[in-house]
């Protein structure tokens, strides 16, 4: 899987008082009609719990300038949101500011699969600007260059 470039998210989530950020690759569009995605969460993570308790999620895509928010939402203990400029979006979730999109999801459902849960969220409100994506690939944090099919 190391081979395969994926876009980065951090995955933000609240349940209460608590609130938590993981960075996460796993992520899938589903549907668009109606707009569906997946992240798939390690039953072992502290957001697994506030994802299933709280029922929403947000997904931040990150830019290629945020390796180091990546990096900051990997970690697993005592991450808070102070060093990370954000606002807090309609469901509660911590949306970080200058990524390339949001998306502020409800769980619509949930399945386990070996040690992970794979939550399928349904979109309530999309935001995108202009910040290019950060990618990672081959265990490193990389930004993308288009290239010419002419
Ligand atoms: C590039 C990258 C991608 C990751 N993707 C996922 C993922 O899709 N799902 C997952 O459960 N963990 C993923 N992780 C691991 C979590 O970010 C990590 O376990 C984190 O500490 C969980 O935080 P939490 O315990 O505060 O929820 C990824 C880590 C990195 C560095």
């Amino acid at each position: 899987m190391r081979r395969l470039a994926a876009g980065v998210t951090v995955v933000t989530s609240r349940h209460g008082a608590t609130v938590n950020g993981m960075t996460a690759t796993a992520v899938c569009s589903v549907s668009a009609e109606p707009p569906l995605v997946l992240v798939v969460v390690n039953r072992s993570s502290a957001s697994h719990g506030v994802i299933a308790r709280g029922r929403a999620f947000a997904l931040n895509f990150l830019g290629d300038d945020q390796a180091q928010i990546a990096s900051y939402f990997a970690g697993r203990d005592g991450k808070t949101f102070e060093a990370a400029p954000h606002r807090i979006g309609a469901t509660g979730c911590p949306l970080l500011e200058g990524c390339a999109a949001h998306l502020e999801c409800v769980v619509q459902s949930q399945h386990d699969e070996a040690t992970h849960t794979i939550f399928v969220g349904r979109v309530l409100l999309a935001q995108t600007s202009d910040a290019a994506p950060l990618a990672y690939c081959d265990g490193a944090f990389q930004s993308l260059a288009p290239i010419s099919c002419r």
